[in-house]
Parts: structure tokens; C-alpha cells; sequence
């Protein structure tokens, strides 16, 4: 069996994968070419798996997406192929659920700002005060495993938490369910944890950024789509937003205008690279090409 690994994965679960007896052709210089005798491609989300793209292939039974997001796999073209499509659905759970609340307290004590603030020499305890998360609320749109996952560690730190799925996916003792509504209007800070659908598109828009706290702040770890980019950049500079946190994109990499404001911190897409999410991805991965060695 020939498995393609388009995108970039971690050495350790690579070799979970060359373990299964499966010929690994891993980034290979023209994946159309290579494409032509694959069995299976295994993606992340940087490889755009078009109806174009699988024109190349000749009997390809599986995209294994090694992460969570569909949204660069055109299921549709691969159902009409009938090349089945996988994910690895809670593998990166944790390593997501983490970053989302590493950016929360990032954000809240401006860490980001603190540290470039003495990288340049600077000394700014008064300016860089912040406030704490103990006693404050949290929305988390989107109730699956990662929100439901943050929803218990924020409730550790002593967070109230507030939820809107549709539908709410995992009832959890830690989740107050609420309208979208009342989710904006009571939340200190916001997390985004929802796919990228036509239903979730600019979510985040004028309109919902108004009827949220003056000075909510806003997390982004789900998929850039969900976002107006530009409502956001205005709520940011205007203060309505007091800080936001982004690590998804609509165009990856990002070099867009979020990069001015001082008050918006970026990485690029880090919410599943952890050693530990990646490893666990390639064992899942292995797992479903040794189900398709039968
Ligand atoms: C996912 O959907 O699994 C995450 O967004 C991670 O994407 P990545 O595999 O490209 O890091």
C-alpha cells in the first residue's frame, strides 16, 4: 500500500507510520505525480485536497486528515470518487483546549506586549497591569471536545462559564447553555470553537461584536473564517475589544493588517502542534492505514 504525507508531520509519528509495512512517500516534489499510484493521502491542513488535485489520482481510497478540520478536503469530490475521508478527531483536543487557555491568560496579564515591551528596553509595570480570570465569565462558542475541554480547566481556575453550541453537543456540569445573545452580552472573554461552515461564516461580525462587553476579549483558535477580519481590526482599535488572540487565518500564512495593533497577538496555527497531539495523530493514522491493509 502507498501512503502520500503531504504535509509536514513530526519524526516520531512518521516512523508510528513506516511501522504499519506501508510504503511512506513523505512530501514528495509533485503530489500530483505522486498521487497517480497513492492509496491513501494523509494531510494536515496546508494541502487544499481539490476535486483538481484528485484528478491525478487513480485509486486512492482514503484522505486521512491527521488533525480535526475538514475544511481544506472537498468531501463532496471525494465522495463522488469514492475515496473515503478520515479524521483524527480527538487527538488534538487537549493540545488545542491548552493553547486556548495559555492565550487567555496571555492576554488578560499582556504577556505578549510585556515581553516585546522589554525586548526593546522598555520597563512598563504600570501601563502592563492587567486583571485576573478567577471570578470572571468565559463563552465558549462551540460546545464539542476542545470548548467542552476548556470549559473544565477554565472552571478550575474559578471561571463561570457560559456555552452556545447548536446544537449542544456534550451537556457538561461545567457549561451554562445560553443563546449566542446573552453569550455576547455577559461573557469578559470569548472563545471561538466551532468548524468553519457556511452557518459559522464572519460569526464574529459588527453586529455581534457590538452587542458584546466593552472590552471583552476575544479568542481565536478555531478557523480565521469565523471572523470579519476587518469588524475585528475596528473593535481592536477602538478599544471595544480590548484584546484579541488569533491563531487561525482565512488566507495561512498571515501577513494581513491585525499585524498593526499592538492589542492583537498571533501564532500561526500552533492549536494542534504539541509533541504529544502530534504523536497521538500518528497513531491514529496507523491505525486506519493498517484497518485499510485489512
Ligand atoms: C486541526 O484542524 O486539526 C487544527 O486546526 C490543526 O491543523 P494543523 O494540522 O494544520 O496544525
Amino acid at each position: 500500500m502507498k501512503v502520500i504525507v503531504s504535509d509536514s508531520m513530526e519524526e516520531s509519528a512518521l516512523g508510528l507510520l513506516r511501522g504499519t509495512g506501508a510504503e511512506i512517500i513523505y512530501k514528495p516534489p509533485s503530489l500530483e505525480e505522486a498521487l497517480s499510484d497513492a492509496d491513501v493521502l494523509v494531510v494536515r491542513s496546508a494541502t487544499k485536497v481539490t476535486d483538481s488535485l484528485l484528478s491525478h489520482s487513480r485509486k486512492l481510497r482514503c484522505v486521512i486528515r491527521g488533525g480535526v478540520g475538514l475544511d481544506n478536503i472537498d468531501q463532496e469530490a471525494c465522495k463522488k470518487r469514492g475515496i473515503e475521508v478520515a479524521n483524527t478527531a480527538g487527538a488534538s483536543t487537549n493540545a488545542v483546549a491548552e493553547l486556548a487557555l495559555g492565550m487567555i491568560l496571555s492576554a488578560v496579564r499582556n504577556l505578549p506586549r510585556a515581553h516585546h515591551s522589554m525586548k526593546q528596553g522598555k520597563w512598563e509595570k504600570k501601563p502592563l497591569s492587567g486583571t485576573e480570570v478567577s471570578g470572571k465569565t468565559l463563552g465558549i462558542i462551540g460546545c464539542g471536545r476542545i470548548g467542552t475541554l476548556l470549559a473544565k480547566k477554565a472552571h478550575a481556575l474559578g471561571m463561570s462559564i457560559l456555552g452556545y453550541s447548536s446544537p449542544p453537543l456534550h451537556p457538561s456540569t461545567f457549561i451554562e447553555f445560553v443563546s449566542l445573545e446573552e453569550l455576547l452580552k455577559n461573557s469578559d472573554i470569548i472563545s471561538l470553537h466551532v468548524p468553519a461552515t457556511p452557518e459559522t461564516e464572519s460569526l464574529v461580525n459588527a453586529d455581534s461584536i457590538s452587542k458584546m462587553k466593552d472590552g471583552a476579549i476575544l479568542i481565536n483558535t478555531a478557523r480565521g473564517q469565523v471572523i470579519n477580519e476587518d469588524a475585528l481590526y475596528e473593535a481592536c482599535k477602538s478599544g471595544k475589544i480590548r484584546a484579541a488572540a488569533i491563531d487561525v487565518f482565512r488566507e495561512e500564512p498571515y501577513t494581513g493588517k491585525l499585524l498593526e495593533l499592538e492589542n492583537v497577538f498571533l501564532t500561526p496555527h500552533l492549536g494542534a502542534s504539541t509533541k504529544e497531539a502530534q504523536m497521538r495523530i500518528g497513531e491514529e493514522i496507523a491505525e486506519k492505514v493498517r484497518s485499510l491493509m485489512g
